[in-house]
């Protein structure tokens, strides 16, 4: 028995660039069998996008289409058409995260779709949702922008930040996985497929919920008391970008370490949690704080965190990261180095975990990619090189009952 959560499960995958490839890289690390779908000659545009090496898929595609199939298909030619509907009639989801219209201009509306396939569930990433944008075409910093996560990123004296992680394609991606997820689930007592629709700007807002929480205790109360606003500075009528502030109810911030001024790295984000302030005091050097009545207790502080965290910062500045981490660790004072990108490469826990993956390529060589995230104790992952453009398009058709012939016939229809 195939020891995987959704193995079974068939996707047909007309997913491209990053948001739509993300989810369904998820289902295939599942043990769903995603059979992606791309245009002969060309395929998902990212395959030559950002290109590091001559006439290799480049990493942007790699890295986002492990463990899928590939076959090639003009969706647009009478013959492709025939074959993709058969397709349809043998899957279980088609996820597609094209422009808004894009599938209804092919033929696939969700009424077709559904009357090829009742069970099918048709699943789209779309930029907006129903409203005055849904006709717009998306991409990631469009998403974070829309979505609230720009206007609260960044310094106050700034202007809005688009965040390094992926929040508007990843993170919508993700959002989609979950709503297949539970829409298969849901099939197996109705026997029904559905559409599953994850808007880009939704996903964003939804992955920045505490801003929204923020937005209404400022609305009744004028004031955040954890923002670095308070208590000099003005508050307007939204929520404002609170630079490294923690953003939670335990005060924050990212503190230079020893080598900041050669390495941009070195620093640590550190926390002033309650319970950890005597331990914190004693170790930086202040057992006085302790029992000082400015500073021992949280709402005292929350007037003194500037000179608290320059304070702290003098202590971390002694100390590289990793040395303050094992020392403020023995305390359980919550603190985390800011690790590049090198570091996490190299780093043999991540290695060791499976989500940092080296993988082999036929064209390419190795790379590294991030493995799946999510680990199932009975459904593990073993990351697969990307597909080659139309890889698997014979063994597909054939698999679906397509006879040589047809195939033959098909590829000469496609013919680029
Ligand atoms: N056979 C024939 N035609 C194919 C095909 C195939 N196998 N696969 C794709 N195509 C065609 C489509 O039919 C469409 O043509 P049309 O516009 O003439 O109908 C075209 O290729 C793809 O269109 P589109 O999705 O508009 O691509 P784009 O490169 O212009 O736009 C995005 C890219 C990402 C902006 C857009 O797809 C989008 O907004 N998607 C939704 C939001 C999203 O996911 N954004 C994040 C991406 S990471």
């Amino acid at each position: 028995m195939n020891a995987q959560a959704l193995a079974g499960v068939r996707v047909l995958d007309f997913t491209h660039v990053q948001s739509g490839p993300t989810c369904t890289q998820l289902l295939a690390w599942f043990g769903a069998d995603v059979i992606k779908v791309e245009r002969p000659g060309a395929g998902d545009a990212t395959r030559g996008q950002l290109r590091d090496l001559p006439g290799a898929d480049s990493l942007y595609f790699t890295m986002l289409n492990h463990n899928k199939r590939s076959l090639t298909l003009d969706a647009k030619k009478p013959e492709g058409k025939a074959a993709l509907e058969r397709l349809i009639r043998g899957c279980d989801v088609l996820v597609e995260n094209f422009a808004p219209g894009v599938l209804d201009r092919m033929g696939l509306s969700w009424e077709r779709v559904h009357e090829l396939n009742p069970r099918m569930i048709l699943a789209s990433v779309k930029g907006f949702g129903p409203g005055r944008y849904e006709q717009c075409k998306v991409y990631e910093n469009v998403a974070q922008c829309a979505g609230g996560s720009a206007s609260t990123t960044g310094f106050d004296d700034g202007p809005p930040m688009i965040s390094g992680a992926q929040i508007g394609d990843s993170g919508t991606g993700l959002h989609l996985a979950l709503g297949i997820v539970a829409a298969l689930y849901q099939r197996t007592h109705s026997g029904r497929g559905q559409k599953v629709l994850a808007p880009m700007q939704d996903a964003v807002l939804n992955l920045c919920r505490v801003k929204l929480r923020d937005q209404q205790r400022l609305q009744r109360t004028g004031t955040m008391h954890e923002y670095p606003q308070y208590p000099d500075g003005n508050f307007g009528d939204a929520v404002p970008r609170a630079g490294n502030a923690s953003g939670g109810g335990q005060p924050g911030s990212i503190l230079k370490c020893k080598g900041w001024e050669r390495d941009p790295n070195a620093y640590i984000y550190f926390i002033t949690q309650a319970a950890a302030w005597p331990a914190i005091c004693r170790v930086i050097g202040e057992a006085g704080w302790i029992e000082d009545e400015a500073y021992a207790t949280p709402a005292a502080r929350l007037l003194h965190l500037k000179p608290i965290f320059e304070r702290i910062e003098r202590w971390t500045m002694t100390k590289t990261k990793f040395e303050a981490m094992e020392i403020l660790n023995q305390y359980d004072i919550p603190c985390g180095p800011v690790l590049s990108m090198k570091e996490l490469a190299e780093d043999p826990a991540l290695r060791a975990s499976g989500t940092v993956v080296e993988v082999e390529h036929p064209v390419r060589g190795s790379y590294l990619t991030v493995g799946n995230p999510i680990k199932l104790s009975d459904s593990p992952t073993e990351v697969r090189r990307s597909p080659l453009l139309g890889e698997h398009t014979e063994q597909v058709l054939a698999e679906f009952g397509f006879a040589p012939e047809e195939i033959a016939c098909l590829r000469a229809a496609q013919a680029v």
